[in-house]
Formats: structure tokens, C-alpha cells, sequence
């Protein structure tokens, strides 16, 4: 079989009798992992980006990203319970479309989980230099990058360094911690919401869509709803980690279909409200560039206390969302190695479980991206990466509805059609909104990716030796 063509067969996809995982998980669990994946930088730090873009249409921005990662969400479902192992949009792309795509896919996943550690830890960071400064005297010049006038950004790298120590040491997320942080995220945000409303002022939402509809303006300063849109969708990814658990849950069409779209419209309305309560409290101009929003519109109401409780709720929560796309970056190492497609030897795992020479590797190419480069570049390439794994899930559902109806599906997508469609469209059209500048980029790192693919992986692949 032609490399453009082989594919991993269902059964080899599925997993051995023996193997399953047992059906612990109930929907409160999916929707607290979901809710815990989700709520990061991109609601806490990136609102303020996507407001410089799109200004109070920033709102309109949230409703579309959010629209377009729920399509997605439920064909995310819906092959996650045909094919419920390792690997998510990587494994579903290597059984439906072939070895080369599913390269291409695990590549930009490998982007994606990178990256996104890189963003949160210069959110985080975003909101622990304020309290370092006043607590300990540490200069902000060695808290923010050479974009804000720093060196080099410190915190970063110092909680980039602590979340790959405690995965050397074989940490896993554990539900109950994630699910008590989920609660402190959620009522974190409730108390913003709370606070800010009463400020409300229709006059700071006009004019409410200063930079148009679509992306426009300057190359690398691109703005519009849409450029703002594209860059706000790094808010709602994160469900994956429910994908993931869907061979453990009890009852898979009721529970996935719960905590995948449940975990995406509670998310969407938080941050909608969010959205609507930020912009009309002061305007957008005032927070559009701080790397740590929300706590300063509080301080401008005159809310120092909240301000302080916003930022100590994000530098305690973050480092759970650092955690879960760290692990999920060492399991596609895992899985493409494991197919043959990367060297064994990356995904050699350590007696406590964690695979230590790829998580220093990963974590010093991070923490050098996230001391040095500006947030919102970083979280345009992870979108960039992301988009393309959620236009492939959606194919591969489409495709495997036509070649394989009969087969059973544990979760249906509802209007399989429209959804799917509106989801490749949709990721599609977000990618073109993206700063053309990461579009190059993502262009570079693919040609990068199949240059590895045809001096490695075409050879080397498990099915080729087959
Ligand atoms: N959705 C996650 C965040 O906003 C990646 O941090």
C-alpha cells in the first residue's frame, strides 16, 4: 500500500477486551475535565487581544468561535466513541484518511499542545508578576516579554520548569483537584460578572464594531470581528480531554453528548457574560493590552480586593490547563512513535510513567517561546494547529457516515451534515482570519513536518514494514 493511502484498520484502532478501560466516568466528570481544559488564557488574557481587534464586537467574536468549536465538539463526540483510543484527531485521521494526512494532523497536534503550554504559561505569568512585584520586589522587567518592554518572561519559564518537574515525577491530572479548580475558575468568573455589570454603560459600546466584520487592515496587525474571532476560538479547545475519556464512560451517548456539549454552551455563556460585562464596564481601550485584563478593569472600578482574588484564582487554576496539553503533547509523541511514524526512543516512558527525555525536550523549546514571544503570536499558531485537527475530525466523520453507515455509533452528531459541514467551513474560514504572518508560519512548520515524514516516518512506519 502507498503511504498517501495506508490506513490503521478500526480493529486495530480498537483495543483488546483485556485492555479496556472500565466505565467509571459519569457526565459530571466529562463536564468538569471538559470545563477544566476549557477555561484558561484565552477568557482571562486573550479577551483583551480579541478586544483590540474587533473592539465591544469582541462579544460577536466569542459567539462565533464558540458556535464553531461546538460543530466541532460533536463530531469530536461522535468519533471518539467509534474510536476510543490514544491520539484523538491523529488516530481518527490515521484509520479514515491515511498515513500521510494523519501525519500532517499529529504534526499540528504536536504544534497545538506545544504551543498552548507556551500561551498559558505567559497568561499565568500575566498574572502573577502584579502580585510578585508587590510581594516579593521582583522587577517586571524579568516578568514580561521584550513586546512589553521586559527581558525575558520569568514566570513562564519558572511554571513551565514546575509542570514538567511534576510530570517527570509521574503527577497526573486528578479529577478531584481538577474539579475543585473548576468550581474556583467558574466562581471566579461569576465574581467578575457580578462586579463588573453594575458599571454597564452602553456608551462604552460604541462604537461597537470600529474595525469591521471581516479580517482586515496591515499584515501582523490584522483586526476586524473576525481577526478577533480566530484569535478568541483559543478560549474554547481543551474539550479533547473528554474525547479522550470516552471509552471510560458509563454511558456514552448520554454522557459524552452531556459533558462535550454541555462543557461547550456552559462555556459559552460564562463567556459571553464575561464579554458583555468587560466591554460595557470600561472601554475596551483602556484593557485591550494588559496581560491581565480582567484584574485591571477591577482595579479601574475601584474593586482592588476582586482584582487581587481574579489573579490569585488564575495563578493557582492555570497550572492545571499547563498540565492537561502538556500530558496530551507526550501521548501523540506516544502514539506516532508507537505507529512507527517517530523515533521509539522519544517516547521511551520512565519507571514512574512519563516519558522524561521528550518532556525536557518539549519543555525548553517552550519556555524559550513563552520568555520571548508575544502571547497572542503564540496562541495564533496553536489556533493555527488546532483548526486543522478539528477540519480533519469533522471529515473523518463525514467520510465514515458515507463508507460506513452501518457501523455503530454511540454518539450520533444531530444534523451529521450541516454540523460537519459547518464545522470544516467554520475552522476554515478561521484559519484565513488568522494573522497571514501565522498562516507562514504554519506553512514553514508543515513543510518542516513532511520533510521528517520522508526521511522517517514513510520508512519507518509500522504499516510500511508491514
Ligand atoms: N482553552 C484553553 C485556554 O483558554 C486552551 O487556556
Amino acid at each position: 500500500m502507498s503511504f498517501l493511502t495506508r490506513k490503521k484498520s478500526m480493529d486495530l484502532a480498537g483495543v483488546g477486551e483485556a485492555q479496556r478501560l472500565k466505565p467509571t466516568l459519569s457526565w459530571p466528570h466529562l463536564l468538569a475535565l471538559g470545563v477544566g481544559g476549557i477555561i484558561g488564557t484565552g477568557i482571562l488574557t486573550l479577551i483583551g487581544v480579541g478586544a483590540g481587534k474587533a473592539g465591544p464586537a469582541v462579544i460577536l467574536s466569542f459567539a462565533i468561535a464558540g458556535l464553531i468549536c461546538a460543530c466541532a465538539a460533536l463530531a469530536y463526540a461522535e468519533m471518539a466513541t467509534m474510536i476510543p483510543t490514544s491520539g484523538s484527531a491523529y488516530t481518527y485521521s490515521y484509520v479514515v484518511l491515511g498515513e500521510a494526512l494523519a501525519w500532517v494532523i499529529g504534526w499540528s497536534l504536536i504544534l497545538e499542545y506545544s504551543l498552548v503550554v507556551s500561551a498559558v504559561a505567559v497568561g499565568w505569568s500575566g498574572y502573577a508578576a502584579p502580585l510578585l512585584e508587590a510581594w516579593a520586589g521582583v522587577p517586571m522587567s524579568l516578568m514580561r516579554g521584550p513586546e512589553l518592554g521586559g527581558i525575558v518572561n520569568l514566570p513562564a519559564i519558572f511554571i513551565i520548569a514546575v509542570v514538567a518537574g511534576l510530570l517527570i515525577i509521574g503527577t497526573k491530572e486528578s479529577a478531584t483537584l481538577n474539579a475543585i479548580l473548576v468550581v474556583v475558575k467558574t466562581i471566579a468568573l461569576a465574581v467578575f460578572v457580578a462586579v463588573a455589570l453594575p458599571y454597564f454603560s452602553a456608551d462604552n459600546l460604541e462604537p461597537f464594531m470600529p474595525f469591521g466584520f471581516p479580517k482586515s487592515g496591515e499584515a501582523g496587525a490584522e483586526v476586524g470581528v473576525m481577526a478577533a474571532a480566530a484569535i478568541i476560538f483559543f478560549a474554547f479547545y481543551g474539550f479533547d480531554a473528554i474525547a479522550t475519556a470516552a471509552e471510560e464512560t458509563k454511558n456514552p451517548s448520554r454522557d459524552l453528548s452531556i459533558g462535550i456539549v454541555g462543557s461547550m454552551l456552559l462555556c459559552v455563556i460564562i463567556y459571553m457574560g464575561v464579554a458583555v460585562a468587560a466591554v460595557g464596564a470600561l472601554s475596551y481601550t483602556q484593557f485591550s493590552n494588559s496581560p491581565e485584563p480582567l484584574a485591571l478593569i477591577m482595579r479601574q472600578l475601584q474593586q482592588p480586593g476582586v482584582a487581587t482574588f481574579l489573579a490569585a484564582t488564575a495563578v493557582i487554576a492555570l497550572p492545571t490547563v499547563i498540565l492537561a496539553f502538556f500530558y496530551g503533547q507526550s501521548r501523540i509523541f506516544f502514539v506516532m512513535a508507537r505507529d512507527g511514524l517517530l523515533p521509539e526512543s522519544l517516547a521511551k516512558v520512565s519507571s514512574r510513567g512519563s516519558p522524561v527525555r521528550i518532556t525536557i525536550f518539549t519543555a525548553v523549546i517552550v519556555a524559550v517561546i513563552a520568555g520571548l514571544i508575544p502571547l497572542e503570536e503564540i496562541a495564533a499558531l496553536a489556533n493555527a494547529g488546532t483548526l486543522a485537527a478539528f477540519v480533519a475530525v469533522s471529515v473523518c466523520m463525514l467520510v465514515l457516515r458515507v463508507r460506513a453507515p452501518e457501523m455503530e455509533r454511540k454518539f450520533r452528531t444531530p444534523l451529521a451534515w450541516p454540523v460537519g459541514i459547518a464545522a470544516i467551513l467554520g475552522c476554515t474560514y478561521l484559519f484565513f482570519s488568522l494573522p497571514t504572518q501565522t498562516q507562514f508560519y504554519f506553512l514553514v512548520w508543515n513543510v518542516l513536518g513532511v520533510l521528517v515524514y520522508l526521511a522517517y516516518g514513510m520508512r519507518k512506519s509500522r504499516l510500511a514494514k508491514a
